[in-house]
């Protein structure tokens, strides 16, 4: 067995997978699905027929990128957060003429070939890719443009609502007045499309899900079998929230990060909280963490909404 010893300073995942799986309901916090390997599946869900919040976001875009660019102005300096494979990013830089693009993702190599590939789509813009974890402080480029935040793919969804509160409250510090920020919400709708967009008739999502136990293993000297394991998307109603796990198939023991976990038949590692809200929810969420929402738009079923904040001096707003 690997010792402990050797993954002290091993960083942040194998920390997260120690203390995670140590406790009673086993957690690993969602961002860890993102290697190389996670984000290519993600690209791959994005483009499944029942997963719709991609589609619908794009399509919302399309319908208001000019109005948004009429609210902000040109010669800003776009920041995407999460920014994976930028895909929706040339719909808003065609829009807003920006001055700069600096996309931020915790998956370093795909951020680096994708900020890549859209530095040779726009010949002349400059783009400063930023590799780290948005939910904690990290320094900006000194860029000298006002700045234009963009949060798509309703990743804001991944936090709990206290934890997105305090993630926007310290964009808006980190943006300062003046700045604005384009945000996706998923909105609440029939649990049976959740289902099936978290739990996809092709498997591909399940193969998203158990990718953090190869991750482990390739990673950390992890043992997980990942035949004992099955993916979970379970609505929890009370809580607005499509929940991922990993169930264990049956009695089953593994190392990782140099410790011995076991865990029994029908047990889980919960591995993704993916929250949906109401737009009276969105707006006082954007209120509390003190942007003011100044206009948005929904697609025609009302499955998502792309919001587009100010921050204005003084923060928050009566
Ligand atoms: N913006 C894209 C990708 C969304 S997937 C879209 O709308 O389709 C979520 C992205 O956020 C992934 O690329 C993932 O690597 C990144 N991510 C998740 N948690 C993160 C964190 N804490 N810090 C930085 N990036 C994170
Ligand atoms: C990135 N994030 C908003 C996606 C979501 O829908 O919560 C991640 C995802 N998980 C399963 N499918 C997609």
């Amino acid at each position: 067995m690997a010792d402990a010893d050797e993954f002290e300073g091993a960083g942040d995942f194998a920390r997260d997978v120690r203390a995670g799986l140590a406790q009673a309901q086993k957690v690993i916090p969602a961002r860890w699905l993102y290697d190389r390997r996670g984000s290519e599946i993600f690209e791959a869900i994005t483009d499944l027929a029942d997963y719709y919040p991609t589609r619908t976001e794009v399509a919302i875009l399309v319908d208001f990128a000019g109005d948004v660019a009429d609210a902000v102005g040109p010669g800003r300096a776009v920041i995407e957060f999460g920014s994976g494979s930028s895909t929706k990013t040339p719909l808003l830089l065609r829009a807003v003429a920006p001055a700069a693009y600096v996309p931020v993702d915790i998956s370093g190599a795909f951020l680096r070939a994708s900020a890549g590939a859209l530095a040779a789509d726009f010949p002349g813009l400059a783009v400063h890719p930023v590799e780290g974890d948005f939910t904690r402080r990290f320094a900006l480029p000194a860029l000298g443009a006002p700045w234009l935040g963009f949060f798509p793919g309703s990743t804001i969804g991944n936090l709990t609502p206290a934890a997105a509160v305090d993630l926007l409250r310290g964009w808006g510090g980190l943006l300062g007045a003046g700045s604005w920020l384009l945000i996706g919400f998923d909105l609440a709708k029939d649990s049976g499309v959740l289902e099936a967009a978290y739990d996809d008739s092709e498997g591909v999502t399940a193969a998203f899900n158990l990718n953090l136990l190869a991750r482990i293993n390739r990673e950390l000297a992890g043992t997980v079998r990942l035949s004992d394991f099955r993916h979970l998307a379970l609505w929890n109603a009370a809580a607005s929230r499509v929940e991922m796990h990993l169930e264990a198939l049956r009695d089953t023991a593994f190392e990782a990060a140099g410790q011995r976990f076991s865990m029994r038949a029908g047990e889980t590692i919960h591995t993704e909280n993916s929250h949906k809200w109401t737009l009276d929810a969105v707006r006082l969420m954007g209120r509390a963490a003190g942007w003011t929402p100044v206009t948005s738009r929904e697609d025609a079923q009302g499955w998502f909404s792309l919001q587009l904040w100010r921050r204005d001096a003084g923060g928050m707003q009566p």
